[in-house]
C-alpha cells in the first residue's frame, strides 16, 4: 500500500481480509534485511497496481522510486499490469497519456480504465476496472494453454480510396478482432494483428501491423500465413474497390454519378487455399438475414475450418458494439455463444478453436 492508499483504508483491514502481511514502507520490509524491497520484487510472479493514480503512473514512467511501490516497480523483472483510476480530466491530460504510452512501449500492461460515474461526481473515462475483471485479465496470462502457438488475426475495416480525400469503408470498429488478439496473447499465444484503421491501441504484447486497404491487408497477411498456426479473419474486408483511383479530388458533376468497382482479393480464402503451411483457418460472417445459410455457404466456398457468424445492423451486436453473440459452425458441428462482452466471446471462441485443433490432430 502507498501512503495515499493507507489514508483511504487501513493496512490492518487489508491484512485481516487477506490473511497476508501488508507492506508499505521500504525500510520496514523484512526489517532484518536492508534489501527487503529487492527480495519482494524478486518474489512476485506478477505485479498488479490497482488502483494506479496519475501520480504513480507518472513516477513509473519517469523512473522515480521514492516509496515502496515505485521502488518495487523499478526493481521488478516480472510482468507488470496497471489498473488506472483517476478523474476523467486527469485521464485525458496529454502528459498522463504520454506517460501511459511510454509505459506501454516498455511492456507495462494496462487494464482499463472503465467509463462511468466517478467518486468526484463527474462522469467519464477513468474509473478503475471492476476488481473481478482485473483479476481475470491479470491471471489469464498465467494460463499458458496457447504457449508458443502463432496466431495471425485481421481486424477492423478497410478503406478503399476513390481519390486523395475520399474512400469507401464500413462500420467495423476493430473491437472483435482486438478482443481476440488480446485473449489469445493472454493465453500465451504469439499474436500478430493486421489491422485496418481503428481508434484503439494494440493490446499488450501483440505485434500490430497497420494497413488501410484490402490489398495492403492481403500483402501483409499472405507472407505470414504459412508461418502461423491459426488465422482468424475478423476484419470487415471490402469485397470491391474503386476500379480507378483519381489522382485529384473528383469534382461535382451531374445529378448522378457512377463508380466502377473491381473485386478485391479474398484474403481468408487465399489463406485457406495454401498448399503448404496452411494454418487452421477461421472466418467470420457478418449477416443481416439468413445467418446460418450464408455462414455455412461461406465456410464451404472459402474452405474454412470454422466460421463465426454474427448479426449486423442490430443494437448490441456486430459492428462497433462492446457486446456480440456468435453462432459458430465447423464441419459437422456448431455452437451458440450467447450475447456477452466481445472479450468474453473471444475467449470462448478460442476454446472452441483449441478443441477443434486437438480433435483434428488426433484423427
Ligand atoms: O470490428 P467490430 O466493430 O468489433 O465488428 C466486428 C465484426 C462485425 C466486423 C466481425 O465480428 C465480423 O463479422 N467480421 C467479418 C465481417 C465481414 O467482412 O464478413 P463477410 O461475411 O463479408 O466476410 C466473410 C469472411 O471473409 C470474413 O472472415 C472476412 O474477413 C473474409 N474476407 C472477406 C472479403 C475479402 N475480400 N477477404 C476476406 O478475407
Amino acid at each position: 500500500m502507498t501512503q495515499a492508499a493507507g489514508e483511504f483504508v487501513g493496512a490492518l483491514s487489508f491484512q485481516a481480509l487477506t490473511g497476508h502481511p501488508v507492506h508499505s514502507d521500504i525500510l520496514s520490509v523484512e526489517e532484518e534485511n536492508a534489501m527487503g524491497h529487492i527480495n519482494l520484487a524478486r518474489w512476485a510472479d506478477q505485479i498488479i497496481i490497482a488502483p494506479a493514480t496519475a501520480n504513480m503512473i507518472g513516477k513509473m514512467a519517469n523512473g522515480i522510486a521514492d516509496d515502496l511501490l515505485s521502488t518495487l516497480y523499478l526493481a521488478a523483472e516480472c510482468p507488470v499490469s496497471v489498473a488506472p483510476a483517476m478523474n476523467q480530466a486527469m485521464w485525458a491530460k496529454p502528459v498522463v497519456q504520454q506517460n501511459i504510452s511510454n509505459l506501454k512501449q516498455q511492456g507495462v500492461r494496462f487494464i482499463g480504465p472503465a467509463a462511468g460515474d466517478q467518486a468526484c461526481g463527474e462522469v467519464g473515462l477513468g474509473r478503475m476496472s471492476e476488481p473481478e475483471d482485473i483479476c481475470n485479465r491479470g491471471l489469464a496470462g498465467r494460463d499458458g494453454i496457447l504457449n508458443g502457438v502463432k496466431f495471425l488475426i485481421s481486424a477492423g475495416p478497410t478503406r478503399e480510396a476513390l481519390d486523395p480525400v475520399r474512400y469507401i469503408t464500413n462500420r467495423s470498429s476493430g473491437k472483435m478482432g482486438y478482443a481476440l488478439a488480446e485473449a489469445a496473447q493472454s493465453l500465451g499465444a504469439e499474436v500478430t494483428l493486421v489491422s485496418g484503421p481503428v481508434t484503439m491501441s494494440p493490446p499488450f504484447g501483440v505485434d500490430m501491423i497497420p494497413v488501410e486497404s484490402a490489398q495492403q491487408m492481403y500483402d501483409q497477411i499472405m507472407p505470414r500465413a504459412d508461418q502461423s498456426d491459426v488465422y482468424i479473419g475478423t476484419a470487415a474486408v471490402a469485397d470491391y474497390r474503386p476500379k480507378d483511383l483519381a489522382m485529384h479530388k473528383i469534382k461535382k458533376q451531374g445529378d448522378q454519378m457512377q463508380i466502377a468497382l473491381q473485386k478485391n482479393p479474398d484474403i481468408v480464402a487465399s489463406v485457406a487455399a495454401l498448399q503448404e503451411g496452411r494454418p487452421f483457418v477461421v472466418g467470420f460472417a457478418a449477416e443481416t438475414d439468413d445467418l446460418e445459410q450464408y455462414a455455412q455457404n461461406k465456410m464451404q466456398q472459402k474452405n474454412l475450418d470454422m466460421i463465426a457468424a454474427n448479426w449486423v445492423g442490430q443494437a448490441d451486436s456486430g459492428f462497433d458494439s462492446d457486446r456480440n453473440a456468435l453462432q459458430v459452425y465447423w464441419n459437422n458441428g456448431s455452437q451458440m455463444l450467447p450475447t456477452a462482452s466481445k472479450r468474453q466471446l473471444a475467449e470462448d471462441l478460442l476454446h472452441l478453436i483449441i478443441v477443434r485443433i486437438n480433435e483434428k490432430n488426433t484423427t
